[in-house]
């Protein structure tokens, strides 16, 4: 099979699996227990909340270990408002365009009374920093806005989002699930108060994730239950997978230049060769602002399940970005925040590129997506 789905997972990186083993057997210590066993645990636990600070430019304590991407942007949206709602901070800024985890997060934050303005984005799938700007108010409690979108690649003007928030002074979030690993993510460079990351998107395992709170960034938990994680995270933590975690994003950190070039030649070999190979090929997402590893393509005339399936039998791992709701298949709200054209939302495919994709994988794929697409068209 041709992996090309590394946006939805990755696969554990050996190096990460050697970091997780000697817990799975004989370090299987709570961090909280007084007694050796516990207090090698809690080693453990320091040293992978040092090396996730260190990879991000932050400190330690600024580290809350969640079980992934998801429970990181609930705490961010949900544990903000629940920190300013008493001073009548009840609005919330976000982006059409952002992971469910984001917008239904922002949706349950409705029901407990918060005003939620959703900004739209340009035809690339780019959001307006001066929209941004002008969508503050005295009562906004939270900007959040993805590093990179999951679906078609484009990459936010964070830089830019940042200046426009610290000079207003309302906490910036943002969702770095994607561009970790890919892109430069320290939490000074751009400017974030919060920032949320998952471990199986970068040759981790699932199940395990952070958000980074900068000091002073008000924050209630969304989990009782316990003293763990300063207050901010109730429960035992998950040291295996905090382990893993901390391995993988610093082997993501390491080697993020080099991968990340890597990946851009193959993305656009990709580009190029589906571009010249397939009449009627749109590209969906930036051209210049987007992923390195991130492809999608809408086929007008085609379904993205029918291309999926095609795909697969023929030994290509893709996805889609449309959803099939009670028979009809309906695009995503990504592809239809930048385009009105059914035809092109029902028939994108996602074909993302990772650290074992060669120029060989990315040929044969190519060659493949073109005589899939022939094939159902006739
Ligand atoms: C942008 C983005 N945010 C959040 C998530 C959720 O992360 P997790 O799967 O770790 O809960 C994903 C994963 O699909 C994602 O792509």
């Amino acid at each position: 099979m041709i992996y090309l789905d590394h946006a939805a997972t990755t696969p554990v990186r050996p190096e990460v699996r050697a970091a997780m083993e000697p817990l799975l057997t004989d370090r299987f210590g709570n961090p909280s227990s007084v007694h050796t066993i516990g207090q090698q645990a809690r080693a453990l636990l320091d040293g992978a909340r040092d090396t996730v600070a260190r990879c991000l430019g932050a400190r330690a304590e600024e580290i809350v270990f969640t079980s992934g991407g998801t429970e990181a942007d609930n705490l961010a949206l949900i544990g903000s408002f629940l920190a300013r709602r008493a001073e009548g901070k009840h609005h919330l800024i976000t982006v059409q365009t952002e992971h469910h985890a984001i917008l239904e997060s922002a949706e349950f934050l409705e029901e407990l009374e918060a005003e939620v303005t959703l900004l739209p984005v340009d035809g690339s799938g780019r959001v307006d920093p001066e929209a941004v700007r002008a969508a503050i108010r005295p009562e906004t409690f939270l900007v959040s806005v993805m590093a990179a979108n999951n679906e078609i690649g484009t990459v936010a003007p964070l830089a830019e989002i940042a200046a426009v928030c610290r000079e207003a002074e309302v906490p910036l979030h943002t969702d770095a699930v994607q561009g970790m690993g890919l892109l430069e993510m320290r939490v000074d460079a751009p400017y974030v108060d919060l920032l949320s990351l998952s471990a199986h998107k970068i040759y981790g395992p699932k199940g395990v994730g952070a958000l980074y709170v900068r000091r002073g960034t008000p924050l209630k938990p969304i989990l009782h239950g316990g003293s763990q994680e300063r207050r901010r995270r109730g429960g035992t933590e998950n040291i295996v997978g905090i382990v893993a975690l901390a391995r993988a994003l610093e082997l993501a950190v390491a080697e993020r230049q080099t991968e990340a070039a890597r990946q851009t030649a193959l993305r656009d070999h990709l580009i190029v060769a589906i571009e010249g190979s397939v009449p009627g090929a749109v590209l969906n997402g930036d051209r210049v602002h987007r992923l390195p590893n991130n492809v999608n393509f809408s086929f007008p005339g085609l379904e993205s399940d029918t291309l999926l399936l095609g795909l697969d039998l023929e030994g290509v791992c893709a996805s889609s970005g449309s959803a099939c709701a009670a028979g009809a298949v309906e695009p995503s709200h990504v592809i239809q925040a930048i385009s009105e054209n059914h035809a092109r939302g029902i028939s994108a495919v996602r074909l993302t590129v990772g650290h074992s994709t060669t120029e060989a994988e990315v040929d044969a794929a190519a060659e493949i997506v073109a005589r899939v697409v022939a094939r159902l068209r006739e």
